[in-house]
């Protein structure tokens, strides 16, 4: 590897209007997935990945991701008292994690936007964003691939799935061509929520992306796209029609769920919680039950 070691970029600065009221004072980053907020999965993915360097673009309730993710020594200081051990490791192992910032994106102009502010503290790193709402089961390591990828082709990488035509209209999708990987695709073309009609292929963008820091010039001239908001896969698309550069999609056949969405964020507690031997033996027969009555 001869580029500077990677850094995370995490934006949890949209509005989260799908779960309103929840994220009426709290970001939907911080719902809890079982026990643990969304975000605190995402950084936990990072760091598997070997990432060290974690920046976190806030919106408007910036103090909650904060606070997550730093010492509280009176809750510490009373579980020890306790005796709680695991309780008190859980609560060290947020503010342990890595090397963690954050900084405010001011206006939610697009997920373009919070990359673009990034542009300071990332420099000339190449960089991992990491929607803060999108998780990978760490039994999948998606982003390690990603990682390797852009090594081996010292090229954008980006994360693509599968997804039904009555869906795609939600994702930015990709024109894509094969490789002698059948698992990594070269990307020709990218299309932000196209109607299935429109669509280029059957592969959609999900929430992880592996970016060389040339990223940054063109964000700055991306215009506002779909939506009114500058998308990064406008300036991908731009990325991807440059013979000297390019970008290429490595296709994810693993478990993600999306916690952005109120069915998917319900979904993503269900299994992840039956595959914990804390919980599934009293939920596991409860499920089945309930189930069965439906
Ligand atoms: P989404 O479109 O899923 O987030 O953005 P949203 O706008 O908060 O959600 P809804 O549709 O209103 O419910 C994808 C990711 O980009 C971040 C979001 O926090 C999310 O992780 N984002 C989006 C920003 O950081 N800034 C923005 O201006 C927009």
């Amino acid at each position: 590897m001869s580029h500077k070691p990677f850094k995370a970029v995490i934006p949890a600065a949209g509005l989260g209007t799908r779960f309103l009221p929840a994220t009426k004072a709290m970001p939907k980053e911080m719902l809890p997935v079982v026990d643990k907020p969304a975000i605190q999965y995402v950084v936990e993915e990072a760091v598997a990945a070997g990432i060290e360097d974690v920046l976190i673009i806030t919106g408007r309730n910036k103090s909650n991701i904060a606070n997550h993710f730093d010492s509280v020594p009176e809750l510490e200081h009373t579980l020890r008292t306790k005796g709680d051990d695991a309780r008190l490791a859980a609560v060290l192992e947020a503010s342990d994690l890595a090397d963690i910032h954050t900084l405010r994106q001011g206006e939610p102009k697009g997920l373009g936007h919070a990359v673009l502010r990034a542009q300071r503290h990332v420099r000339d790193h190449p960089f991992a964003v990491m929607l803060g709402d999108d998780l990978i089961d760490a039994r999948d390591p998606l982003l390690t691939r990603m990682l390797d990828e852009y090594d081996r082709h010292g090229a954008t990488v980006i994360a693509l799935m599968e997804v039904d035509p009555e869906h795609i209209h939600l994702y930015g999708v990709a024109a894509v061509e094969p490789t002698d990987d059948g698992d990594v695709v070269k990307v020709t073309g990218l299309v932000e929520k196209p109607s299935a009609a429109d669509a280029p292929s059957n592969l959609a963008i999900i929430g992880r992306y592996v970016l060389n820091p040339a990223i940054f010039d063109v964000l700055e001239h991306t215009g506002p796209g779909k939506g009114g908001e500058i998308q990064l896969t406008d300036a991908l698309q731009e990325i991807a029609a440059d013979p000297e550069q390019g970008v290429y999609g490595v296709v994810f056949r693993g478990r993600r769920y999306d916690t952005g969405d109120k069915v998917g964020y319900i979904k993503a507690i269900l299994q992840l919680a039956i595959d914990r031997d804390d919980l599934s033996g009293e939920l596991r027969p409860w499920l089945q039950d309930f189930a069965a009555d439906l």
